[in-house]
């Protein structure tokens, strides 16, 4: 067969349990490359693991949605059914809010939804003088003390990201209310607007209506002028109908960001099953639009991630769902070993181009860590140095990595020394990933809050064959990167640990897996 589509998947959207089926739908252009022809493709699991496509749940076949099904998110109602909010790009080319309703609520599939003629339920109009370009991505709703349902959709007045507020009884009618649940100027438009309760007693989930004691809220927008999903902790007043944030503010501070490689236009849902929150993201490709039509698909999701708030409060803290662990196979676990200053150590045993890896370090000499230039303050910039010789690290894995090292991604730590306290950084680096491929080759660096004095240093990498995602300090960091390498592939890719420092560490755990092939479209 003659195939010259590109199968372009993006956004996650709609995530939900029903009926104890896991649903995704997520952003599918289903005929090219060229932008208008958004639908919302469909599929459901058992496991979030192994998925079983069925066709998209939304065409764009209305005036309201005929240039986009756009992204939107699903809201399950007490009585226990579902309901979508989207984005309808409508014949005017306006941004308006839609909503589809299943049209068999046994079917635990959702197989077919209905468009009700009264959409759109929300539209810029004279009165409310919302920019009809800027006005998009509607969150879950919930249920406030007052029986009112409420949601954010994401707007920019300016360069001044909004999320606007609406409000309804009957999840019908609408209405804005007086003021944004959060502005702020400069940031650009604010794109997939999450807003979800994080319980402060642990790593359960809560559910997404929760307000008062035992929460706090996060609030979340994806960056479009930057690609990254950045978010705030803060407390939502249901009150007044506000969030105010107490750590970050959807804009520049860095640590704030749910990943620090590709990972955008993200969303959660709850997952009252298990009572957790899941996140879902979307990582894009590297390379550009000619070679993508040449392999035939662009764009994929992540793992599915657990997300909880520290108990520290500071941050989020994410580790890829448990059911991941149903592909492992051929454990592989080393013992415990110095890994000297300037050394490698190939991890054999596992199928390196697809593998699940855990480590962690114990650093013995932290006093002779380098000094930290205190004029940077961009992880990002400190990696940039590259994985060569240094103080304490990098320490860490080099990744689907060829056996002569010509090629590889290298993920590791440094640690520097700080005034008062040690400063680690985790780094991804993808300069040396391909020999042949011209792509985007960034290194991506994240700080990761961990005493290495009291603590270990760990890392989790999901190694899938052009995908290399990282969970630094137990998931309070997490980088994901996007390579293509050109002789490390199948059989030709390795595994290594290595140091590069001056300094000998010592490696206190390694287990390492194959992992087989989960059940895809
Ligand atoms: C984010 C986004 C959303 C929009 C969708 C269109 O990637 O731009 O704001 O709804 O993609 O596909």
């Amino acid at each position: 067969m003659l195939c010259l589509d590109i199968f372009g998947i993006s956004d996650p959207n709609g995530p939900m349990i029903y009926k104890g089926t896991y649903h995704l739908f997520y952003q599918y252009n289903p005929t090219g490359a060229v932008p208008g022809n958004i639908v919302w493709a469909h599929s459901t699991s058992k496991d979030l693991i192994n998925w079983t496509p069925h066709p998209p749940a939304l065409s764009r076949d209305t005036p309201h949605d005929v240039n986009g099904c756009w992204s939107g998110s699903a809201t399950l109602l007490p009585s226990g059914e579902p309901i979508l909010v989207y984005t309808g790009v409508n014949t005017e080319n306006q941004q308006v809010q839609n909503l589809a309703i299943p049209k068999n609520p046994s079917d635990p599939n959702l197989i077919d939804w209905i468009k009700p003629q009264y959409n759109p339920v929300i539209a810029p109009t004279q009165q409310n003088m919302i920019n009809a370009t800027s006005f998009r991505d509607p969150t879950t709703a919930w249920l406030g003390r007052d029986g009112l349902w409420r949601l954010i959709v994401g707007n920019k007045i300016g360069q001044n990201g909004r999320m606007l507020m609406f409000m309804s009884r009957d999840f019908v009618h609408w209405f804005q209310s007086k003021n944004p649940l959060y502005s702020r100027r400069d940031t650009g438009m604010w794109e997939c607007p999450d807003l979800y309760p994080v319980s402060t007693g642990g790593e359960g989930g809560a559910e997404t209506s929760a307000v008062g004691r035992g929460v706090k809220h996060v609030l979340k927008a994806s960056m479009n002028d930057g690609f990254f999903d950045t978010y705030a902790i803060g407390s939502y007043d249901d009150g007044k109908d506000v969030f105010v944030p107490e750590r970050g503010s959807l804009r520049l501070d860095s640590r704030m960001r749910y990943d620090h490689g590709k990972f955008y236009a993200s969303k959660t849902f709850f997952d009252g099953s298990v009572k957790r929150r899941v996140l879902w993201g979307w990582i894009n490709e590297s390379t550009d639009a000619a070679t993508d039509i040449s392999k035939g698909w662009s764009g994929l999701q992540a793992i599915p991630r657990k997300i909880w708030l520290h108990k520290s409060g500071k941050q989020l803290v994410q580790w890829p769902v448990k059911e991941i662990e149903k592909l492992r196979e051929g454990r592989v676990i080393f013992p415990t070993k110095e890994l000297k200053g300037g050394s490698v150590l190939e991890i054999s045993g596992v199928t390196a181009s697809q593998a699940d890896v855990e480590i962690s370090f114990e650093i013995p000499t932290l006093e002779k860590a380098e000094e930290m230039d205190t004029s940077l303050t961009d992880p990002q910039a400190i990696c940039s140095y590259g994985a060569g010789k240094g103080g304490v690290g990098p320490f860490g894995l080099l990744v689907l990595a060829s056996k002569d090292l010509q090629e590889y991604t290298a993920v590791y730590f440094r640690v520097f020394r700080a005034k008062t306290r040690y400063v680690v950084i985790m780094c991804s680096d993808q300069s040396r990933s391909s020999l042949s491929l011209d792509y985007d080759k960034p290194t991506y660096g994240a700080f990761v809050d961990v005493d290495p004095v009291k603590e270990k240093l760990s890392l989790r990498t999901l190694i899938d064959h052009s995908i290399v995602e990282c969970f630094g300090g137990d998931g309070k960091a997490c980088i994901t990167a996007r390579v293509y390498p050109s002789v490390a592939i199948d059989g030709g890719a390795h595994l290594f640990a290595f140091n590069n420092g001056t300094y000998d560490i010592k490696i206190s755990k390694l287990a390492a897996w194959s992992m087989k092939a989960a059940q895809i479209n």
